[in-house]
């Protein structure tokens, strides 16, 4: 039972409805030429738990925004995602074959189409952006470098840069938690920034939800790493065991199961408690939360 149980949660089947139809408005038609391309991109988009586009509209919800406003950053920040993913998948990465339970792009299809499906993706999630016209101009060009700042060298990419590299190498926790702010963290803060710049939020609005998204960020790796060592692939819908079989230093493999969990549920606690100051107590983000904390894929 989530404690913070709100209207958000009675919520959340109608804004992954509006996402999904979000989502189908801005991604090319799959008869569009190259036909083959534009199926693949809707294929490596379907599926998913969607929750970088949830804390987008719970965000914004908690700051009184209508959902209009929010469709566009929620479909960037999980168009970014899901480029991520099938170049994560890549033979040259992680070198996976299962995603959300089926096939990834790469085995689906190809090699070459997965990896122009990401650049597809990762261009269009600007675009969404730019064009969005329920935005105004300026919030768009702040959004877009919100964007651009999480998904580059100095946030996510630079992340999976520093993860491949640390393959077969014990690394300090410091390292471990500065790779996974990066890899995982600053997409997640930046649905939260998005949000926030859609709102034109005081500053001090701004770093409560900036210091909520750390501590979601990191807590949803550090579950990320235990999930992988303890759930079933079918659960799943990955392969199980993968960061062992890889090499890859994780929380666990540094501090061993029990403590990585308890260490995810003080930021989880943490997250909680600095949005419960903000105005009207920020209910949807609380719950949202509760809800990423207690998934079990
Ligand atoms: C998986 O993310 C990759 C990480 C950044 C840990 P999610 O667990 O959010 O993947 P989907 O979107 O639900 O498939
Ligand atoms: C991937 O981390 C993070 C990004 C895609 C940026 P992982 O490699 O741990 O994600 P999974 O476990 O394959 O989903
Ligand atoms: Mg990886
Ligand atoms: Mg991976
Ligand atoms: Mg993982």
């Amino acid at each position: 039972m989530n404690p913070h149980s709100s209207a958000f949660g009675t919520r959340i089947p109608a804004y992954l409805d509006r996402l999904a139809q979000a989502l189908d408005r801005r991604l090319p038609a799959v008869d569009q030429d190259p036909a083959r391309l534009h199926q693949a991109m809707r294929y490596a988009c379907d599926g998913g738990k969607r929750l970088r586009a949830l804390l987008v509209y719970a965000a914004g919800e908690s700051l009184g925004l209508p959902a209009e406003r929010l469709d566009a950053p929620a479909c960037a920040v999980e168009l970014i995602h899901a480029y991520s993913l099938v170049h994560d998948d890549l033979p040259a990465m992680d070198d996976d074959d299962l995603r959300r339970g089926r096939p990834t792009v790469h085995k689906a299809y190809d090699e070459a189409t997965a990896i122009l499906v990401g650049d597809g993706l990762q261009t269009l999630a600007f675009a969404v952006l730019a064009d969005e016209p329920a935005l105004e101009p300026a919030q768009r060009l702040r959004m877009l470098s919100i964007l651009a700042r999480a998904s580059g060298s100095l946030g996510m990419v630079g992340g999976q840069a520093v993860d491949i590299a640390s393959e077969g190498r014990r690394i300090s926790l410091e390292e471990l938690q500065s790779l996974h702010a990066r890899k995982t963290g600053a997409l997640i803060l930046s649905a939260l920034q998005l949000a926030a710049a859609a709102a034109d939020a005081a500053a001090d609005v701004e770093r409560r939800l900036e210091t909520y998204g750390r501590h979601i960020g990191l807590a949803f790796q550090i579950q990320d790493d235990v999930l992988d060592e303890t759930a079933t692939t079918e659960v799943l819908g990955k392969t199980a065991g993968k960061d062992l079989a890889q090499h890859k230093s994780t929380y666990p493999s540094l501090l061993g199961l029990d403590t990585a969990r308890q260490r995810a549920a003080s930021l989880f606690e943490e997250a909680r408690a600095v949005v419960a100051a903000l105005p009207g107590g920020a209910a949807p983000l609380r719950w949202l939360a509760d809800h990423i904390e207690g998934r079990g894929h």
